[in-house]
């Protein structure tokens, strides 16, 4: 893990509120897995005081790393004013990714909203590490609308089958992405569900891996004041009721069995 200021290649616009910012960084953080975060800030400004957490989204080969954002607040409201040239504040990469097996058969990758993040970077790294072919891997993308769809074509472009849903029906089916993530798995069980999306999609993920027996991996979010355990500020129940896990340290990413949802 490193700390140290990087500067901005690109801060590109993808969407309404969504932004994509290409990072020049060192070989420790291109050397990152998938589902591992970075923590963020802009130097110089005395709020906000405390870094924030971002998934990396990719690796710029030999150069750097790429982040998918959303502006909700403080921080990615400065940061989708930054400039390429600019100097960012970096910790990273942090806490534990995504583990998979050397010779996966079926994947299913499940994100919901800005959870998309991680999962590109995971699904390339899948591709290139052979664990399995494209064929073998399925994404289900979930959004509130079609305006908060993102990287439906990027995972096209791998040869990777798409499944849409949205809330509203303007794009694919109107409901859940959980939906046709079950009768996916009713009808052909993979070897693995790894997602990432908000709380009430993990945990309906967690049921049916658990209902039909899939192993499935979830990366959580949490408020994250310091990523690196010193805090104890990202604590989520585990499954042991007298034990708390970390999201900084412990995760972000969580086998389902071990959360208490
Ligand atoms: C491990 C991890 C990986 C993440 N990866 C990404 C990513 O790749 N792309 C991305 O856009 N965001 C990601 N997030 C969420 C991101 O950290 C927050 O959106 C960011 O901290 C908001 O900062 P802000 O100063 O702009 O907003 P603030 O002004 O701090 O907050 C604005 C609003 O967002 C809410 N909020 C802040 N942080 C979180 C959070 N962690 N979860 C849910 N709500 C939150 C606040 O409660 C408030 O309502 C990740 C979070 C974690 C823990
Ligand atoms: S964010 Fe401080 S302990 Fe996890």
């Amino acid at each position: 893990m490193i700390t140290e200021k990087v500067r901005i290649i690109w801060n590109r616009r993808v969407g309404a509120s969504y932004y994509k910012l290409g990072l020049k960084c060192g070989k420790e953080l291109i050397a990152a897995k998938p589902g591992q975060f970075v923590m963020l800030r802009l130097p110089g400004r005395a709020s906000p005081l405390l870094r924030r957490p971002f998934s990396i989204h990719g690796i710029i080969e030999g150069e750097g790393i790429e982040i998918l954002y959303r502006v909700v607040g403080e921080c990615t409201g400065m940061l989708a004013e930054a400039l390429e040239g600019e100097w960012l504040d970096i910790m990273g990469p942090l806490g534990k990714g995504f583990s998979l097996s050397e010779n996966s058969g079926g994947i299913y990758i499940v994100a919901g909203g800005i959870g998309v993040a991680p999962m590109l970077f995971l699904s390339k790294y899948i591709l290139e590490k052979k664990t399995t072919c494209s064929t073998g891997v399925r994404v289900f993308l979930g959004a509130g609308s079609k305006e908060d769809l993102l990287c439906r074509d990027d995972f096209l472009n791998l040869g990777i089958e798409v499944t849409i849903t949205t809330d509203d029906g303007s794009e694919g089916e109107a409901c859940f992405i959980t939906n046709p993530v079950e009768a996916a798995v009713k009808e052909k069980r993979p070897e693995a569900i790894c997602a990432c999306g908000p709380p009430g999609m993990l945990k309906c993920l967690a049921g049916i891996a658990e209902t039909y027996n899939v192993p499935c991996q979830i990366s959580m979010e949490s408020v994250m004041a310091c990523g690196i355990g010193a805090c104890l500020g990202c604590a989520v129940g585990g499954k042991d009721e007298s034990r708390y896990l970390h999201v900084c340290m412990d995760g972000p990413v969580f086998d389902s069995r071990e959360i208490r949802f």
